[in-house]
Parts: C-alpha cells; structure tokens; sequence
C-alpha cells in the first residue's frame, strides 16, 4: 500500500458530519425560537462515543485545559459535546465552532481537555457541576443516558411563582394539564428552591433529585431535563412546559371547571404500563 493511500485512509472526516453535532444545531435552534432560551440562557451536555468522535478529531491534541471545581471521576476519560458559557443558542447554527465544544474528562478527575469548539477561547458552560453531576446520577440508574439539559422553559419558570412549590403539588397539576403527562413522565417533576446557580451546591441538589426524576425544576430559574438522546430529553422538557402553559390559559380562563378524576389516572396507567410516583398518587 502506497503511503498516499494510508494517508487517505486515516483522515479525518468533516466534524459538521457528526451527527450530535447536527443534533445540537437543531435543538438549540428550536430551544432558542421557543422562546426558552433568550441571551446565554440554558446548556446541554451530550455524552458521545470515543470511538466515533475519534473518526473526526484527533484526540491526543489537546487545545487547552479547564479546572473543575468538584471531582468527576466516575466520567474520567468520558466525551462531551458542551455549550459554551456565555453563548448564545441563536447563534449556535451559524457558528458551532466558537458556541459548542467538545471535552474529555481528564486523568485528574478536576479538569477537561477541550478538543474542538470554544475557537474564541471561551469556557464550557458555568453549569457544569449541574451537567456532569446529573450524569454522573442518571448513568447510575440508566447506563443509556447520555443527555443532560437546561432551558428557561416560560411557563414552568413562571409556575414557579404563582403556584404552591412542591414537588407534589406541581407534579399533580401539571398531570392534570394534559391526558399524556402521567405516561411521559409518570416519577413527576422534583421542584427545587432558590439555589445560586454554577455552583457546586445547586449541582449536588440537582444530581440528588436526579436519582428518582429526570426532570427537576429550579425555583425562579428553568428546568433540567435528562434522557437517552437529545429528542427524548426535548420532549420530555417540551411535555412538563406545554402542560405549565395550559396550567397558564386555565388560569386565565378563570380556573377548572372539570378535571381528569383519579379513575382517569389509574386507567391510564394501566393502558400505557406505567407506574406514577406512590408519593404523588396513590393507585
Ligand atoms: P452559561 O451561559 O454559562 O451556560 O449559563 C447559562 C445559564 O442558563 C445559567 O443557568
Ligand atoms: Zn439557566
């Protein structure tokens, strides 16, 4: 074999062919016309495979290092697709080189090598103890996780305000907002306080919930949703928000009048094989 040809054969192909890449676009287009994500809100995190990242940059070139304030040891040596801190997701389909960056978490367990994206510098997200702890939590329950995201979701933001915040008493209505909220997210939503957020400590409330929830919200903040791919997780978000902004025309409309009963419920559950949450409903 001629050396041109193994020269051929080891190049790297055109990173905008990677699919998360793709993906990412797509979402945080539709995140940011939705509404959900005005300025530099929100941050996604996206687990990739070594393998197929290895097809389109090369891995041993490290462009620069960032500290992490907590220990990731359980994702050492793991890649990520990250929004950068401080980014527009306007912006991101236009330019995902500067926007999105692509980390590994490095031997240390404290720091991530950046190894494309950030091309004007810039920094992973500032909500990565939230994202790498949340993984970190649903890879124990659900080895398939591989997305972790954030948005300021309109109305369950504002729901967070008006309406009494408990898990249990927002779980209960947004269920009640729309037939399907019981199948799509039968563990209901963990309602968080005030917390500051890129901290460690709102990180740690998030990974806890994390546990049991795929969804938790953040008092006066946005939503974190988690999922095996980034349309599953959307949906999951888009589901809680769309029932958040029925909540809000019900409301507007002057309250309920009539209401999915609690037989309802139950014969949903059965219908659809799933078990809702025994601290929010009992069967
Ligand atoms: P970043 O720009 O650092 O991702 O922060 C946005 C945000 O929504 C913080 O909660
Ligand atoms: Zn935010």
């Amino acid at each position: 074999m001629s050396k041109k040809i193994q020269l051929e054969e080891t190049a790297l192909e055109n990173i905008m062919q990677f699919r998360p890449i793709q993906e990412m676009i797509e979402v945080t287009s539709n995140l940011y016309r939705l509404g959900w994500d005005e300025r530099n809100g929100g941050n996604i995190t996206y687990l990739v495979d070594e393998a197929e990242v290895q097809k389109y940059i090369d891995t041993t070139k490290v462009i620069r290092n960032s500290p992490m304030s907590f220990d990731g040891k359980e994702l050492v040596g793991k890649y990520f697709l990250v929004t950068g801190s401080g980014k527009y997701f306007k912006n991101v389909q236009s330019d995902p080189e500067n926007n999105l960056g692509i980390l590994r978490v490095a031997e240390d367990a404290h720091s991530v090598d950046l190894l494309w994206g950030y091309s004007d510098g810039g920094l992973p997200t500032s909500e990565l103890p939230a994202h790498f702890m949340s993984h970190i939590a649903r890879l124990a329950v659900d080895p398939e996780n591989r997305v972790v995201m954030h948005c300021h979701a309109t109305h369950l933001l504002a729901m967070t305000f008006s309406h009494e915040i408990t898990s249990k008493a927002i779980t209960r209505t947004l269920w009640e907002m729309c037939t399907e909220c019981l199948v799509v997210f039968p563990e209901g939503i963990k309602v968080l306080p005030w917390l500051v957020p890129g901290s460690n400590e709102i990180g740690e409330a998030t990974a806890k919930a994390m546990k049991d929830f795929r969804l938790v919200l953040w008092s006066f903040h946005g939503v974190y949703g988690a999922g095996r791919t980034i349309d599953e997780t959307f949906g999951l978000i888009e589901t809680a928000e769309k029932a958040a902004e029925v909540y809000t025309y019900v409301q507007a409309q002057g309250g309920m009048k009539q209401m999915i009963t609690d037989e309802n419920f139950k014969a949903l559950a059965k219908q659809f094989g799933v078990t809702p949450n025994k601290d929010f409903f009992e069967m």
